[in-house]
């Protein structure tokens, strides 16, 4: 996409944030690997397109670490979450990370393929993970849109080289 531009997200952002994560997750909190997290609390890049909002990826380092809280395109295949993905992982680097990671769920194949297809690699899976996370976040649908129950947590990462 040629007008694709991505941003840094800024504290006057927060309330669209909110409701951005809100709006796509069901709730403005996200909940993995037992944790309770707030997207809005977080560093993160938007894409947008003309004043469009049209992308939206969250980030928190810890220690050598990074993680990706959520990544959100809604004008999917266009490059928008590579563009996301290739901005978090310069500024992960570029604060010293070795490691970028992240969660997802085993419903979620298209996004399995895409993180796979960057460079990203199942490290581990947690079967039934997902049950602990609707106690603390009961609206995590069941099932996914495509039919598969949404139960396990799988875990990807991919090490940042010099
Ligand atoms: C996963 C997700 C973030 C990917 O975002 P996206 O904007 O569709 O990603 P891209 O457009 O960069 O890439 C998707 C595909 O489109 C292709 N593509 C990119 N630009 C393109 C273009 N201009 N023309 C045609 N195809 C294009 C990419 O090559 C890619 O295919 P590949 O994975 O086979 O290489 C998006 O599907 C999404 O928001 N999903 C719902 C939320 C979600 O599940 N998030 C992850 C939670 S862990």
């Amino acid at each position: 996409m040629n007008d694709l531009l991505v941003r840094a997200i800024q504290a006057s952002d927060r309330n669209w944030v909110a409701a951005f994560v809100k709006s796509h997750w069901g709730s403005e909190i996200v909940v993995a690997k037992g944790r309770i997290i707030r997207p809005a609390e977080l560093a993160g890049f938007a894409a947008s397109k003309g004043k469009e909002p049209i992308g939206l990826l969250t980030y928190r380092i810890e220690g050598l670490d990074c993680e990706i809280v959520t990544i959100d395109s809604t004008v999917e295949g266009a490059g928008v979450g590579t563009a996301l993905i290739n901005v978090v992982r310069k500024i992960a680097k570029a604060k010293g990370c070795k490691r970028l990671w992240l969660i997802t769920t085993n419903d979620n194949l298209n996004a399995l393929g895409f993180y796979q297809k960057r460079g990203f690699q199942i490290i581990a899976v947690r079967p039934n993970a997902v049950d602990e996370a609707r106690k603390l976040k009961p609206q995590i649908s069941l099932k996914a849109a495509n039919g598969i129950p949404i139960r396990d947590e799988l875990e990807l990462e991919l090490e940042l080289s010099e």
